[in-house]
């Protein structure tokens, strides 16, 4: 076997058993997510060609408003999630939140599609961004009204959450029609550098015409039929779905029982492109199967090129056997933006080449990192606790243009974003002061103040040990400041409260609080400024 070392790290892996194939097979619907959005309320329903269960996305969404497509267009696909969309005229980002039972660190592949079918019967097509987690996944652009676009990604997530967000650009108001989560075999489509977004994936020689996918394909990704007059196409007689074996990559049978080869005569296939960036980097998993029973004087046996450069080979496709050929590092575009795939058969091969299948992915190299955990999991509590209406979708911090109102993070190269900054002053809040704020560990700045809080000031502020602005006047709190954090004040800590606070244990809120005569007590410097270098903006607060 020859290796270039430029591709060291190759695999090909072969269906060596039927009881691999009988494992694929049994996998089920668990853990998939089908969400048709922009269903009304409570209106779930299976899906016949499918079997999937479609939810509303009332449990994933917070925001946007469910639309039908204009008459027109409902007549044109058979695939009902498409017949309705969920658009987002308010606010600039929003987002669903999966929360796949797998959780964090499982290969899934996440799929959005859109048709945006004249659902507002504007006739303007839009554009706008899609982002999973803080990174930008792809930017949605609609051609015409019943362009059906589905946009791929197969992704490990960091933590149990996984937000897919619409972020409007300026060119019309976004829309989704379905978003759909599959789990993937954890050992499959590994990619050490990024997450891979599918560029293309086809059946080749396909003799039905139409995309596969789930039931036939049991991690229900969508394999479009590729068919040309250049190749002749080859199938096998065999009806059985377990007559050819699979590999963990469990290509469905309807996808690898026929592949394209070509005449006698013609020693090699060829696959080129332009690449719409020159910077893409490329990921192939290429899918044969020997499907004619060879005669002893027969061989088939080629080399694969890419860019010129032998990426496999020789390689002869074992008899009724799926085989996967695979690099795990990403190749580039050659100098004119292209990408050349061959297939030459060697020179004693007596057959062409064949191939029965192809998926070809780009490289998404995501650099935004997600807030920490404990830093989101608090604020959400605090989010909950006091019904925040807050426009508060996806993730806290990242990307850095759409951080939450109210807050400003800490962004470095080496940490996590962290939450540094809280201010929910004149929010509405009423209840006591959230014991989560004492989980975000970071925190420098806090205003709660003109709020209608109650109970006491709490002990754990004291403890927030990067705290140096803290704000609770205008509240209608009890009982007073507690020593510790007014030991705190003196020693760096700018507190402002309202001085009945400031009595002993039996003081009280002045019956009107309204009033507006209290100046209240400011510790600390007095003037106070706090650069908040985070957002490369210098913030000053002056108390
Ligand atoms: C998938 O692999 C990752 C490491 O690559 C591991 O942490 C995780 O537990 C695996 N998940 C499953 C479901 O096996
Ligand atoms: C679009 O036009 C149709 C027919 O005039 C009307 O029934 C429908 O309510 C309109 N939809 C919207 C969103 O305005
Ligand atoms: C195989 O190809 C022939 C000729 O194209 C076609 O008639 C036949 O239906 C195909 N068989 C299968 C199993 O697809
Ligand atoms: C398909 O093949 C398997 C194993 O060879 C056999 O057990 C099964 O009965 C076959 N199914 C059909 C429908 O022929
Ligand atoms: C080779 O294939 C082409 C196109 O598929 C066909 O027109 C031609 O007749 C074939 N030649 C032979 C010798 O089979
Ligand atoms: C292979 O053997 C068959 C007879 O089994 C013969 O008809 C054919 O011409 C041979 N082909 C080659 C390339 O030798
Ligand atoms: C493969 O075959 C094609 C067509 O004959 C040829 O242009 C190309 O140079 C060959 N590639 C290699 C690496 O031999
Ligand atoms: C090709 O065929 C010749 C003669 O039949 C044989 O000596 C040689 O080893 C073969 N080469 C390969 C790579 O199979
Ligand atoms: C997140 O923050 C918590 C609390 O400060 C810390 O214990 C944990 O290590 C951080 N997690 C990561 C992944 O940095
Ligand atoms: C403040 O608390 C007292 C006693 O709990 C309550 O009677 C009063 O209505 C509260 N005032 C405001 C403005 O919430
Ligand atoms: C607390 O307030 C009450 C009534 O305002 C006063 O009688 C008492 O002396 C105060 N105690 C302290 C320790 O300041
Ligand atoms: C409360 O304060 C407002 C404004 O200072 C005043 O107009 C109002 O009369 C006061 N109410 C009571 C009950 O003292």
């Amino acid at each position: 076997m020859v290796l270039m070392s430029k591709y060291i790290l190759f695999a090909i892996l072969q269906g060596a058993f039927i009881l691999l194939s009988v494992l694929v097979q049994a996998q089920d619907q668990a853990g998939f997510i089908s969400i048709d959005c922009g269903t009304s309320g409570d209106s779930s329903y299976t899906d016949e060609e499918t079997g999937f269960t479609y939810l509303s996305d009332s449990n994933f969404a917070e925001t946007g408003e469910n639309r039908d497509v204009s008459a027109a267009y409902k007549l044109l696909t058979d695939e009902k999630q498409l017949w309705n969309v969920r658009s987002f005229p308010e606010g600039t980002r929003n987002c669903y939140t999966l929360k796949p039972s797998q959780g964090k660190d499982t290969r899934y592949l996440i799929r959005a599609r859109f048709m945006y079918g004249n659902y507002n019967n504007e006739s303007t097509v839009p554009e706008f961004d899609l982002y999973v987690g803080a990174n930008l996944w792809d930017r949605v652009v609609i051609k015409y009204s019943w362009t059906i676009i589905n946009k791929e990604i197969i992704y490990v997530p960091s933590s149990d959450y996984i937000h897919v967000c619409l972020v409007n650009t300026g060119l019309g108001v976004p829309f989704i029609s379905v978003l759909e989560l599959r789990p993937l075999n954890n050992e499959t489509y590994v990619s050490t550098e990024g997450p891979l977004q599918l560029y293309k994936r086809y059946d080749f020689a396909s003799s039905t015409d139409r995309v596969v996918r789930y039931k036939d394909d049991v991690y229900d990704r969508l394999w479009s039929p590729f068919q040309t007059d250049i190749w002749k196409p080859l199938n096998t007689s065999l009806k059985n779905d377990t007559s050819i074996s699979k590999n963990s990559y469990g290509v469905p049978f309807a996808v690898i029982n026929t592949a394209y080869t070509r005449n006698r005569s013609t020693s090699y296939m060829g696959i080129y492109w332009s690449s719409t960036n020159r910077n893409s980097k490329y990921f192939f998993y290429m899918h044969f199967a020997e499907l004619a029973k060879l005669k002893k004087n027969q061989s088939r046996v080629f080399n694969i090129y890419i860019n010129g450069e032998l990426w496999y080979g020789p390689f002869s496709p074992p008899y009724l056997r799926e085989s996967t050929i695979y690099s795990f590092s990403a190749i580039e575009t050659d100098s004119e933006g292209m990408i050349k795939i061959w297939f030459n058969k060697t020179r004693n091969s007596t057959l062409p080449p064949l191939v029965n299948a192809m998926e070809i992915y780009i490289l998404k190299e995501f650099l935004d990192q997600e807030t920490n955990q404990t830093d989101v999991q608090a604020i959400l509590n605090i989010k909950l606790e006091y019904e925040l209406k807050r426009n508060w979708q996806g993730d806290p911090c990242a990307p850095k243009a759409y951080s939450w109102d109210g807050l400003i993070c800490s962004f470095d190269t080496t940490n996590l974003p962290r939450i540094i900054s809280l201010n929910l002053s004149s929010s509405g809040l009423q209840g006591k002061i959230s014991p989560y704020i004492a989980d975000l560990t970071m925190l420098q700045y806090l205003d709660l103040s003109n709020n209608s809080l109650s109970g006491r000031v709490p002990e754990f502020l004291a403890e927030l040990p990067s705290l140096t602005i803290l704000n609770l006047k205008g509240n209608n709190l009890t009982g007073s400041v507690p020593p510790a954090l007014l030991e705190r004040s003196k020693n760096g800590l700018s507190l402002s409260v309202d001085s009945y606070l400031l009595g002993n244990e039996t003081s009280s809120p002045p019956s009107n609080n309204t009033s507006s005569a209290d100046p209240g007590y400011s510790f600390g410097k007095n003037k106070f400024v706090l650069p908040l270098l985070a957002s490369g903006c210098l913030l000053s607060f002056v108390l």
